[in-house]
């Protein structure tokens, strides 16, 4: 575990302007920055980063928070990776505490499958030079692109990787769970290039290992590719090769190159073409896609022309569809794939290539289906059959009728027709349809909603915003130390938890004689409590309350007008106000449920009454409220 006193020095010296630069270009507005948001799809940016709050709030999408919030729902970390990741840029050393033993099992042994991978990789470089450095010049790629992607070799031993790691302290157990040596003993990859699959973060969570002995791939003990199996770090599903050195460029670009191969995907980039990822050989999944769609909601297929490749393109292209992505699809002359078209043509020709020959799924479905239909009705009919199944996926209602056009267009037929017949298709699908389970990280993410009050929510707003302010120059009392001491009695009473934990942990700033301010909260170490505080600072976040304006009471406090504290005083009392006609109420039921005879119960509870209505009276005609 981060000792929170780290968490603490961590989340206060990032600066969010620094680490939200590495991932979007910022666009100075004022005392702010803006950016289009990329967690929502934009043409005008509404994505906002206040350098004074140290926070960034989307007025689109609504996400806001601190530095390690935007790691955490830009990079899909975690909060101790955002964490770790800001420790890093910042040179913060941690030093990690320990947690319960089962927490630390846990983590160790995750960790440890990490560490052991990396010992792999570094093993399968250091084995490079010769066969597999030769092997690889031969098919093109640099020394830059061959570190860049930490290509490595496994040598033709036995088992070079399994010795070596054993000797260095490495469990079997470890080795075998990974898949890195097999049940008796030896090495798994032998005699392979090594390319490491990374996740997002850009840790190494398996490996593929490709022959170099091209002669013998027909011969089914040799497979080209050997991939990892399965193991609590890597998920073959979820995992897209490529993407962590991807990611920034999709965004930027914001489109997403989707091809097949490991090698296809290394040329693209050796030649600048970054936004790519590879699907590995296998079929598309939901989660591969969703994947995609975290950083861009345009996909474009770059397929092998053979009928494989189209097929698999096909199946692709329908779950992405569902997910509501823009697909395009260019087919490759056949029988190239990237890598080799890429070699034959040139990146300029390519990228013209991508630009001309693109298609939108209609027109690559339809010329696929329609191809060796010629005039035969009943193959064309269900062709067309094809291509509706594939727009009764389009949830947007707009694109769906484009695309019924475009189709009409296409087959000669009427829209009417092809509207009716994906309504049927829709129908059909509904039918069918199982509810898609997005599994969400269990992280930090889904924080618990604040409930507190509006008016408990002003108030804290006043604290946090005005608390480092003088309230008194003659009692030398700070504008903090003003408000805690008016509502210290009534503390127990808010009805927002975090709210309280707010005023509460305030005024142990006090006491121990440090400034109430928001960046203290914004740097927060529990993020429900940083994103409520970051929101709580970007006006808009708070919806502005009804009945304030009809009680008179001022919204949005502005530092550069005095009056925010005829603002505090009015809150505070209208705060206390609400308290006490509660315990009021409270008692006057007390008072009902006595026990007639109970006489000292009753008297107690009578005097509480008249107290309290006093306190009601007087906080009401403060307030100048002469009803209540
Ligand atoms: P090169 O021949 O080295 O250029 O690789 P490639 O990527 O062009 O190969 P291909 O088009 O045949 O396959 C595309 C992708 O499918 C590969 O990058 C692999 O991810 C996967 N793949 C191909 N063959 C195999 C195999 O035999 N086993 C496994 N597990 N995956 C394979
Ligand atoms: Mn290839």
């Amino acid at each position: 575990m981060i000792p929170s006193t780290t968490a603490r020095l961590i989340l206060e010296t990032a600066r969010i302007e620094e680490v939200v630069c590495e991932f979007l270009t910022l666009r100075r507005s004022g005392a702010n920055l803006t950016a289009l948001c990329p967690f929502h799809h934009e043409k005008t940016p509404s994505f906002s980063v206040s350098p004074v709050r140290n926070t960034f709030k989307c007025f689109g999408c609504g996400k806001g928070g601190n530095a390690a919030k935007f790691l955490m729902e830009h990079e899909g970390y975690n909060f101790p990776e955002a964490l770790r990741w800001l420790a890093r840029k910042y040179n913060i050393e941690i030093q990690e505490t320990a947690s319960t033993p089962e927490q630390l099992a846990a983590q160790q042994a995750e960790e440890s499958l990490f560490i052991v991978n990396d010992f792999a990789q570094k093993f399968f470089q250091s084995h490079l030079p010769g066969t597999g450095l030769d092997y690889l010049k031969s098919r093109g790629f640099t020394e830059a692109t061959i570190q860049k992607f930490g290509l490595g070799f496994a040598p033709d031993g036995w088992d070079g990787l399994t010795k070596a790691a054993t000797q260095a302290g490495f469990k079997l157990e470890i080795l075998q769970r990974l898949g890195l040596t097999t049940a008796a003993g030896k090495d798994f990859f032998r005699n392979r290039v090594i390319f490491p699959i990374n996740n997002l973060g850009g840790k190494v969570i398996a490996f593929a290992g490709r022959t170099i002995n091209n002669e013998t791939i027909q011969q089914s003990n040799n497979p080209k590719y050997l991939n990892s199996p399965e193991s609590p770090i890597y998920h073959k599903s979820q995992t897209l090769y490529g993407v962590h050195l991807a990611k920034r460029a999709i965004r930027q670009q914001n489109v997403c190159i989707l091809v097949e191969g490991y090698t296809d995907l290394i040329a693209l980039h050796q030649a600048g073409i970054e936004n790519v990822v590879a699907s590995a050989g296998t079929a598309l999944t939901t989660e591969q896609l969703l994947l995609i769609r975290r950083f861009t909601p345009n996909l474009h297929i770059l397929y092998d022309g053979d009928p494989a490749g189209i097929g698999a393109a096909l199946r692709g292209l329908d779950l992405a569809l569902e997910l509501d992505l823009n697909v395009k699809v260019t087919p490759l002359p056949h029988p190239d794939d990237p890598d080799s078209f890429l070699r034959r043509v040139g990146i300029a020709d390519f990228k013209e290539c991508l630009a001309t020959n693109a298609k939108d799924f209609i027109a690559f479905k339809a010329g696929i289906l329609l191809n060796d239909t010629a005039n035969d009705p009943v193959k064309k009919a269900n062709a067309v059959h094809g291509i509706v199944e594939s727009i009764a996926r389009v949830s947007d209602p707009i694109k769906r009728s484009f695309f019924i056009k475009a189709c009409a267009l296409l087959v000669g037929l009427s829209e009417d027709v092809l509207t009716a017949e994906t309504n049927k298709a829709m129908q059909a699908l509904e039918k069918k349809k199982q509810p898609l389970v997005i599994v969400e990280r269990p992280s930090a993410l889904s924080l618990p909603k604040a409930t507190s009050s509006p008016l408990e929510t002003h108030l804290t707003r006043l604290l946090l915003e005005h608390g480092a302010d003088i309230y008194d120059q003659k009692e030398n009392i700070t504008v903090a130390e003003h408000i805690l001491g008016s509502i210290e009695d009534v503390l127990e009473h808010f009805e927002g938890p975090l709210c309280h934990r707010i005023c509460r942990e305030s005024i142990e700033l006090v006491l121990a004689k440090k400034p109430v301010t928001p960046q203290h909260f914004i740097a927060h170490e529990d993020l429900a409590v940083s994103g409520f505080v970051a929101d709580l600072m970007h006006e808009s976040a708070i919806e502005p309350d009804p009945h304030w304006a009809q009680n008179g009471f001022l919204r949005g406090s502005d530092p550069a007008k005095p009056d925010y504290l005829d603002d505090i005083a009015k809150t505070v009392s209208r705060f206390k106000l609400r308290v006490v006609s509660q315990l009021c109420e409270q008692n006057l039921k007390h008072i009902k449920d006595t026990p007639p005879g109970d006489e000292q119960a009753m008297l107690r509870l009578l005097k509480v009454h008249e107290k309290l209505n006093l306190m009601r009276k007087e906080l009401a005609e403060s307030l100048g409220l002469v009803k209540f």
